[in-house]
């Protein structure tokens, strides 16, 4: 196994590496280990079928399964569809899905640890996917500003994403509104493994900054996010089938980018790992 770095502040590639075999305890501990380092794992060419794919991801810890379940494959409920394509008149997974800067499930009281996505069919150009370190985010502050929001919480809502990723489909139903209330999280967080303290903010899903007034909780949510996504914290990948990118949603955030979703199917299979309460 060999690991290359892919910028200095955020990712590395896991070389020579095949996921349809059983990997080695050793080599898992440095996998892990990569993963609190480095925030994203890139592996190529992974020809894993879906029990492998769960199979390597409940490495990690256990696995979530997602309130929109109407995604979730039959065989593998563990495994998450993102997709345009179209089978018998229904989508067979959540198209747009994740189209602003986030971190898995932090809408949930216990949000995500980090997420193992499999491209199975991409677009021959755009639909890339940016991450971004929130631990560089976070350093690159002023002492100032690191002062200012090191005590506050913010209000992170499902409901609201939704509302606003998703406004052309039917409402989520009472169920779903109910198994996903709004949430009370930390703006920074202390990497549980690590120690080392990261921003955690987002777009859609983030409401509020608790207890400031509407309009100054606005606008320090909008600098804090243009601060978090500006591109000198982040890396574009571009798929390619069969890449497989694991990221810590402890202490990065995501957003997909649009493609030419008539030409071309874009296919990718997320698995959830379980995580612990921000502080
Ligand atoms: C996700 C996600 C982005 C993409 O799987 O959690 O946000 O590019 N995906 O599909
Ligand atoms: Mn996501």
């Amino acid at each position: 196994m060999r690991l290359e770095p892919i910028t200095p502040h955020i990712g590395i590639e896991v070389q020579d590496i095949d996921l349809r075999e059983p990997m080695a305890d050793e080599d898992f501990a440095k996998v892990r280990a990569a993963l609190n380092h480095h925030s994203l794992l890139l592996f190529r060419n992974q020809r894993i079928d879906e029990g492998q794919h769960v199979a390597f991801s409940r490495r990690f810890d256990p696995l979530l399964g997602h309130v929109l379940k109407q995604f979730l494959k039959q065989q593998h409920p563990e495994v998450y569809v993102l997709s345009n394509v179209r089978e018998n008149g229904a989508p067979i997974g959540n198209h747009k899905e994740g189209w602003n800067w986030h971190s898995d499930l932090s809408y949930k009281t216990e949000p995500s640890l980090g997420a193992l996505l499999h491209a199975l069919e991409v677009p021959p150009v755009e639909g890339d996917t940016w991450f971004s370190s929130m631990h560089a985010a976070w350093e690159a502050l002023d002492a100032q500003t690191q002062a200012l929001i090191r005590p506050l919480r913010a209000t992170h809502s499902y409901a609201g994403y939704y509302g606003k990723a998703f406004a052309d489909r039917a409402p989520l139903s009472q169920a779903q509104k109910a198994a996903t209330p709004d949430v009370s999280h930390p703006l920074v967080r202390t990497h549980p493994e690590t120690g080392r303290l990261s921003l955690y903010v987002g777009e859609d899903v983030v409401k509020c900054i608790e207890g400031l007034p509407e309009h100054e909780s606005a606008a320090l949510l909008a600098r804090l996010n243009a601060h978090a996504t500006s591109e000198r914290f982040a890396y574009r990948h571009r798929w390619r089938a069969g890449d497989l990118l694991v990221w810590d949603n402890r202490c990065t955030m995501h957003r997909a980018t649009p493609y030419d979703d008539v030409a071309y199917r874009r296919v990718m299979h997320r698995t959830t790992v379980a995580g612990d309460r921000p502080f």
